[in-house]
């Protein structure tokens, strides 16, 4: 039932017209529109959040697990081999491409490449000038399908993110600098614009 409200809403915006925010350079489409069906970004847009909250549900669940059984220090050592296989493991549940992308990164594996740093940019922006960050749907030259959702930073994620000294303590931060010797993922407060998921459809209608 809240589902279909979602899309209930989200294809009420779309009649209105006032759907999302500026298409990301060079991903308009404009000149095939005509002749492409029309995307149900709704549908897209639940299937990521979906994805997204499913994927956030299972690294978070298991980095609670161990930071109880070990500690932070324990924690981040687990991140370090876990995070990878486990959100490529989604991707093949999902058959569609799962990435975590940021502006100060952690793992260098996770750098935006040019379209995900535009539409990250877009939402550092939105955030900046007080505006509301939700879902965004673009569909790209290939015909491959991007969504995206910000990350938000919340208390918990402080013990490996936040303030140097604070909550992040200098002994553990010891631990994340050996696993990652150029790590920039500090110094969020909760609140605070942490990423992006990026999130890649195959082209409607195509088999991965
Ligand atoms: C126990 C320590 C720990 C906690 C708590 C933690 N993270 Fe992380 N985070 C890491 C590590 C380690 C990585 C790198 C994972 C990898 O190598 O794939 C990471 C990577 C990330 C990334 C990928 C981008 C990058 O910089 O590589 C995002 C986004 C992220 N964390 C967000 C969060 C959020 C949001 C929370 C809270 C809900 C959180 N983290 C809590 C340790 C932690």
């Amino acid at each position: 039932m809240k589902n279909f409200n979602v899309r209930l809403l989200a294809l009420a915006l779309l009649a209105l017209g006032a759907w999302g925010c500026q298409p990301a350079p060079g991903e308009s489409g404009s000149a095939a529109a005509s002749e492409a069906p029309v995307l149900d970004t709704a549908q897209y847009k639940k299937q990521g959040m979906d994805i997204a909250l499913t994927t956030f549900g299972v690294l978070s669940g298991q980095l609670k697990q161990a930071m109880q059984a070990g500690g932070v220090a324990h924690a981040a050592t687990y991140c370090n081999t876990a995070a990878y296989p486990l959100v490529d493991s989604m991707s093949v549940v999902y058959g569609a491409q799962i990435r975590r992308v940021s502006q100060k990164l952690r793992n260098p594996a996770d750098a935006p490449n040019e379209r995900e740093a535009a539409m990250l940019a877009a939402y550092h922006e939105r955030k900046a000038a007080g505006g509301k960050l939700g879902p965004e749907v673009r569909q790209l030259e290939n015909g491959e399908v991007a969504f995206y959702a910000p990350i938000l930073t919340q208390e918990l994620c402080l013990k490996c993110h936040g303030d140097l000294g604070g909550a992040l303590a200098e002994s553990d931060y010891e631990t994340i600098k050996t696993l990652y010797p150029e790590d920039e993922a500090i110094g969020y407060a909760a609140g605070d614009l942490r990423g992006m998921w990026s999130i890649t459809f195959p082209a409607p209608g195509t088999k991965q």
